[in-house]
Parts: structure tokens; C-alpha cells; sequence
């Protein structure tokens, strides 16, 4: 428990303090979430807004940078739900990968890259090629709850997967080598695996979404098993001090679905292998409410990290997400609840939430509202803003707006009434 009084000062010195992450050492307490906001080139380059976005909220005093949404496969880029994403599936693209880590090094922060080699449940069949997973399940999108101002009307319920062999499970795992390997080779200071919100390894970790009869499924171990084999894997190309993580759910957030023990329980099967840190995620696709809360601490107050913590000891740091509350964050830290706050939102709304935080100037920070607005842009594939932000996805001041029609769209996307509406005329249709 909290044993000093986590005022203002006190918050951001524990915020302020470094952290070291294996061979790596980041100079404070706060990290940029991955999130696919970087606009990268049509054919997966970085754009000069793709620059700008990271290297602004480096300058904003973030320790650590996570680079969204990258792809390590030809897969993931043919599949994408939120295409074009930053390629790492060819040595062609180093060279352009080492200008975003030179970026965000010239400001001061470290740099990891998030991979993704399969968008799994979520991954939209395209080219001829259909999507994989643990098991044929289709994902029932927000069928837990859907966060402000986010409607699907009629509900959404995404195609079925097949069931991936062990042959594509393995040549998954390759391409994440190979992608870590370039994530090094171009300056990045350690990777992530996705592997939460549906993404292909996800579908293993909980029994929800795993219903094999074979070594991947049944078991903690079984479904721990794609996953702590790719980790290995990429531990035996990086070597043993460069910074290895995964992102995975503490939660499924749903009837009949995985808790905090059981995520925990999968995770230490998988932290066995060499994995540094994991960033917690909550909830998932289905449950996008609690994926996306709209106040601070709920995954604390949901028991997620403490779970985690107790499951792993404190050898693979713990990043927690969607606090941006800085004394929150600090109790939790200083607790040691988890190591690190990591936030997506806030970050766009004010990218010097770090630095106004670490010099107690926290009556300057321009908070994030929740109402979405970046999401329904991610959504309907419009280049994501924030209203809070007019600089937001214009860092680079080249960088294309979206089109009045666009706004149109998702203005219309957030509005209850409209997507009410919207929602009986579907079903109705449904229904005949
Ligand atoms: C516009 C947008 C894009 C996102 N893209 C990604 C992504 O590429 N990878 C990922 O792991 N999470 C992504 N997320 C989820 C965030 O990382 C984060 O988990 C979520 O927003 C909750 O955290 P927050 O409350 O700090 O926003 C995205 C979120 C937003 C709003
Ligand atoms: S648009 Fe801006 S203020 Fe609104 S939820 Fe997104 S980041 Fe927060």
C-alpha cells in the first residue's frame, strides 16, 4: 500500500525516475502507446508525418516510444483492418526505419516497434488470402459494451477464420524473427509482439477464443504455446539484452470469459522464455468498453496488473495502460502494482502530458475527453485528429486533413441519435 501521500510532487518524482528494461534504460516513467495514427507512405514507408507524430510527443518528454500498428508480414500488410501500417516485413525498408529511430533518439527517448504478423479474428480477408486463428471463431464486435459515442449498427460479427495449421503457425513465428531482427538492424530499442484485441496469437491465450484439441490448445501451457514460442525465438535473434515484450489482455471482459488469474497464469508460462515487459491491455474487441474506458485507474480497480504482478514477481515489468490520473499512475508504481504508465489518447490530446507531469505543471495538461472521436476516424479509415488537439495529425503541416466528407461521416458515426436509427433500419433488414 501507499505509504506516502501521492501528491503532485510526489507523483512526478516517481514518474520522473528511470526504468531500466533490459539492456535498455529509459529515462522516465511515462510511454507513448502504440497506436496507428502514423500515416505512413501507400506502399508502408514512414511519411514525414509519421516522423513528426512520434518525434512531437518525444519532444513532450515521454521516456519510451511504442511505434503502432507495424507489420512484420506480407499477411498482416494484405490483411490490415487499419491500412497502410509501417512495414518491417522486408529488408527494403530498413533504411527508412532507421530515420524514425533517429527521430525519437534526437529528442531523448528510446523507440520500440510493435509487430504484428497477423491480424488474426480481426484481419479482413483480401488478395485471395483468408484470415487464420487459434480456432474458426468469429469476433462479436463490442458485444460486452462499446465505449462512448462508438456505435456498430446491427452489431458486427467478422468473418470466421480457418483454424491455423502448425506449418502456418510457424511461419507466422518466422516472420516475427525476422521483423525484430529489422526492428534492430534499424535502430529500434526493442520490440513488442501483439498479441491482445483479437490479434492472431491472442486467439490462443484464452479458452474463449482456443477451442483446439491439439498441443496449442486446452491447457495454460498448450494455449501459452505459440506465443512463448515466438518469444523464444526472438530472444535466440536479439540476443539476450535487447528489450523483448508482448502486448496481451489481462481480461476478457466477458460471460464465460478469461480473468485476471487466467491471463496471469498464461503469462508466466510465457515470461519463462525471456520476456522483459508486458503491456497490458483490457478487454479486447468484443468487450471494447473496458477496452477503452473513459476514466482513470479502471484497470487497476479491475485487479489486472495486481494479478499479473503476483503471477510474475517483479522480473518482466509491467506496463499500465489508459491512467492518465499521474497520481494513479505513481501509487500504482510506487506500490509496485506495474513499472511504467503507458497512454494512447491523453498522448493525442497533449503531447506534453510528460513534461508538464514530471515539472508538476498539471494544471496545464489538456485532458482527453473519451468521446472518441480519434477511434471513429481510425474506424472508418479517415486520417485520425483530435479535436482537442488542432495540431493532431498535422504535426508535419504538409500532412493531408481529412475531407469535409469524412468529417461528415464521422461526426454522424458518434451521433446516438443518427446511429439509433441507423441501428433499427438494420436490423430490420436483418431480420427479413
Ligand atoms: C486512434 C487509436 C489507434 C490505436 N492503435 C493501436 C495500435 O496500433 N496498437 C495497439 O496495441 N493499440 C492501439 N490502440 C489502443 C491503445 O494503445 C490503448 O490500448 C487504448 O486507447 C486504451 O488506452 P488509453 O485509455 O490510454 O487511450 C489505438 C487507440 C487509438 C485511440
Ligand atoms: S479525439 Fe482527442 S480528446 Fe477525443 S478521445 Fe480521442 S484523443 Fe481524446
Amino acid at each position: 500500500m501507499t505509504n506516502i501521500s501521492m501528491n503532485t510532487s510526489n507523483a512526478a518524482k516517481v514518474l520522473a525516475s528511470p526504468l531500466q528494461i533490459n539492456g535498455s534504460q529509459i529515462k522516465n516513467r511515462i510511454i507513448l502507446g502504440p497506436m496507428a495514427v502514423l500515416r505512413p507512405t501507400e506502399d508502408g514507408r514512414p511519411s514525414e508525418q509519421t516522423i513528426a507524430f512520434l518525434k512531437r510527443r518525444a519532444q513532450g518528454g515521454v521516456g519510451l516510444v511504442i511505434v503502432g500498428g507495424s507489420v512484420c508480414s506480407e499477411r498482416a500488410w494484405n490483411e490490415s483492418p487499419f491500412s497502410p501500417n509501417l512495414r518491417f516485413d522486408k529488408d527494403a525498408f530498413v533504411d527508412d526505419l532507421k530515420r524514425v529511430s533517429d527521430a525519437v533518439h534526437e529528442c531523448g527517448a528510446a523507440v520500440f516497434a510493435q509487430l504484428f504478423p497477423s491480424f488474426g479474428r480481426m484481419g479482413v480477408p483480401r488478395n485471395g488470402q483468408w484470415i487464420l486463428a487459434a480456432s474458426p471463431k468469429p469476433v462479436n464486435l463490442g458485444a460486452g459494451g462499446l465505449p462512448n459515442h462508438l456505435y456498430i449498427p446491427g452489431g458486427r460479427i467478422t468473418p470466421v477464420p480457418h483454424e491455423a495449421s502448425i506449418q502456418e503457425i510457424k511461419d507466422i513465428e518466422a516472420s516475427v524473427v525476422a521483423g525484430a531482427r529489422r526492428a534492430k538492424a534499424s535502430g529500434f530499442d526493442g520490440v513488442e509482439i501483439g498479441a491482445h484485441m483479437c490479434y492472431f496469437y491472442s486467439s490462443f491465450l484464452s479458452p474463449l477464443a482456443n477451442q483446439r484439441t491439439d498441443e496449442y490448445g486446452g491447457s495454460v501451457a498448450n494455449r501459452a504455446r505459440a506465443l512463448r514460442d515466438v518469444v523464444a525465438a526472438v530472444r535466440a535473434e536479439v540476443g539476450p539484452d535487447y528489450p523483448v515484450g508482448v502486448r496481451m489482455s489481462v481480461n476478457d471482459h466477458m460471460p464465460d470469459g478469461q480473468g485476471p488469474e487466467g491471463y496471469a497464469e498464461v503469462a508466466a508460462h510465457i515470461a519463462e522464455v525471456g520476456l522483459d515487459f508486458i503491456s497490458l491491455s483490457e478487454g479486447n474487441y468484443e468487450s471494447m468498453r473496458d477496452n477503452v474506458p473513459s476514466t482513470s485507474g479502471n484497470m487497476l480497480n479491475h485487479g489486472g496488473p495486481q494479478a499479473f504482478r503476483k503471477a510474475l514477481g517483479s522480473g518482466v515489468l509491467l506496463f499500465l495502460s489508459s491512467t492518465p490520473d499521474p497520481r494513479q499512475a505513481a501509487a500504482a508504481i510506487w506500490d509496485g502494482d506495474v513499472d511504467a504508465s503507458m497512454l494512447a489518447r491523453q498522448m493525442l490530446a497533449d503531447p506534453d502530458y510528460a513534461v508538464k507531469v514530471i515539472e508538476g505543471r498539471e494544471a496545464e495538461i489538456v485532458w482527453c475527453d473519451h468521446a472518441n472521436s480519434c477511434l471513429r476516424r481510425l474506424i472508418l479509415n479517415a486520417p485520425v485528429a483530435c479535436h482537442k488537439n488542432p495540431e493532431m495529425g498535422r504535426e508535419d503541416p504538409k500532412a493531408k486533413r481529412s475531407s469535409p466528407v469524412q468529417n461528415l461521416g464521422v461526426w454522424v458515426a458518434g451521433n446516438n441519435v443518427l446511429m439509433g436509427v441507423a441501428d433499427k433500419l438494420v436490423r430490420a433488414t436483418q431480420k427479413k
